[in-house]
C-alpha cells in the first residue's frame, strides 16, 4: 500500500508533472514540493493537510525527520499524556497491544490520505499528532495557533544508516537491495524522504530559538543519556508536570521502561503485526542505538557528512 499511486487527486497530478522529479530509496519517485522530497502518495497527503488541518492551541505535535526515534517519541508521548486513564504499569496499557503508530497517527498520511481518523474535531483535547513534514510545508493552522510541538533530532549518520535499512526492508524482495553507496550520495544531495535533511532540522532549531514556549528541540542522543530528565522536562512543556507524589510512586521510571526499546521491541504485536499501510511493525525496531554509523562508515563518509 506504502507503494500504490492510485487515488490520486487531478490536483495532485496537475502539480507533480511540474515539480522536479528523482529516483527515490524504494521503488516510486520522490518529488521536490516546497523544497523537500515526497513520493506521489505522501505528497496528496501534504496538500490535503495543509488545506484541511485546523490546529488546536491545546494539541500536541510530534514532528521528525524519518528515523530520528518517532516510535519511541510517540510512545513516550502518549504514555505521559494519557498516564491517567491508562497508568504505565497496568497490564491493559494500549502501547503492550497497539504500535505506538497507531496511538499517535501522522498527519500527513494516516488521517490525510488512510482517513484513519473519521472526525478530527471529536477528539478529545489534548490531541496527540505527528507529522515530518519541514517548517515550510506545516498547515499554517500549526504556526498560528499556540498548540506545542516537539521536534526530535538525531545524528544524521544514525539516521542515514537508519533510514539506508528502513528503505531496504521496503523494498519489494524481488528487487535488488539499495546500495549504502549510491544512498549515501541522494542522502547528501537531500534527495530523502523528507529530505534534505540538513534543511528540516536547520528550521526547526530556529523556531525552537524564536518560539521556545511552543517549540521544545530535543535530541534522540539526549534522550539516550538522560532519559529521566528529558521526559520530566517534556511533561512540563506539556503543561503536565509529574507531581512530586508520581515521582516518589516511580511513575516517570514505569514510562520510560514500557516505552523502552527493550520492551517494544519484544512484544508481540511489534514482532509480528503490520501497520494498516502494510509495513511490518518490526522494521521499525532495529537496534536503538548512539554511534551504529560508525559499522558502516569510510572515513572519507565520515568527512564528508
Ligand atoms: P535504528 O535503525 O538506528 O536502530 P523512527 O521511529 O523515527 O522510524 O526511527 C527508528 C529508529 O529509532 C530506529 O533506529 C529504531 O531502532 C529506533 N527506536 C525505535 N524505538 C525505540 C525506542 N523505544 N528507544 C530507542 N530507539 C528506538
Amino acid at each position: 500500500k506504502y507503494l500504490q499511486e492510485d487515488d490520486i487527486t487531478q490536483e495532485c497530478q496537475a502539480l507533480i508533472s511540474t515539480l522536479p522529479k528523482d529516483q527515490g530509496w524504494v521503488l516510486s519517485y520522490l518529488y521536490q514540493y516546497q523544497g523537500f522530497w515526497h513520493p506521489i502518495r505522501q505528497l496528496q497527503g501534504v496538500l490535503s493537510c495543509q488545506r484541511h488541518f485546523q490546529a488546536r492551541d491545546t494539541d500536541i505535535i510530534l514532528i521528525t525527520s524519518p528515523k530520528c526515534g518517532t516510535t519511541w517519541l510517540k510512545a513516550l508521548a502518549y504514555a505521559v499524556i494519557n498516564r491517567k486513564t491508562n497508568p504505565p504499569r497496568g497490564d491493559n496499557h494500549p502501547l503492550l497491544s497497539f504500535n505506538p503508530h497507531k496511538s499517535v497517527p501522522f498527519l500527513e498520511l494516516k488521517v490525510y490520505v488512510d482517513h484513519q481518523v473519521p472526525d478530527l474535531t471529536e477528539l478529545p483535547s489534548p490531541r496527540l499528532f505527528s507529522t515530518h513534514l519541514p517548517v515550510e510545508s506545516l498547515p499554517l493552522s500549526i504556526k498560528e495557533t499556540g498548540c506545542k510541538v516537539v521536534y526530535l533530532a538525531r545524528d544524521p549518520k544514525d539516521a542515514f544508516i537508519s533510514l539506508w535499512h528502513f528503505a531496504n526492508k521496503l523494498r519489494p524482495q524481488n528487487s535488488c537491495k539499495l546500495q549504502l553507496e549510491e544512498a549515501f550520495d541522494k542522502f547528501c544531495k537531500g534527495v530523502s524522504l523528507y529530505g534534505p535533511f540538513w534543511d528540516h532540522v536547520l528550521s526547526y532549531w530556529k523556531c525552537s530559538l524564536e518560539k521556545s514556549n511552543n517549540v521544545f528541540f530535543l535530541k534522540y542522543e539526549e534522550l539516550k543519556v538522560q532519559p529521566k530528565l528529558c521526559l520530566k522536562k517534556l511533561a512540563e512543556f506539556w503543561e503536565r508536570p509529574f507531581s512530586l507524589e508520581e515521582e516518589n510512586n516511580g511513575v516517570v521510571d514505569e514510562i520510560l521502561s514500557l516505552c523502552s526499546f527493550d520492551n517494544l521491541s519484544n512484544l508481540e504485536v511489534n514482532k509480528v503485526g503490520k501497520l494498516s499501510s502494510g509495513e511490518q511493525n518490526n522494521a521499525f525496531f532495529r537496534k536503538g542505538e548512539v554511534g551504529n554509523w560508525a559499522n558502516y562508515f569510510t572515513q572519507e563518509m565520515t568527512e564528508k557528512i
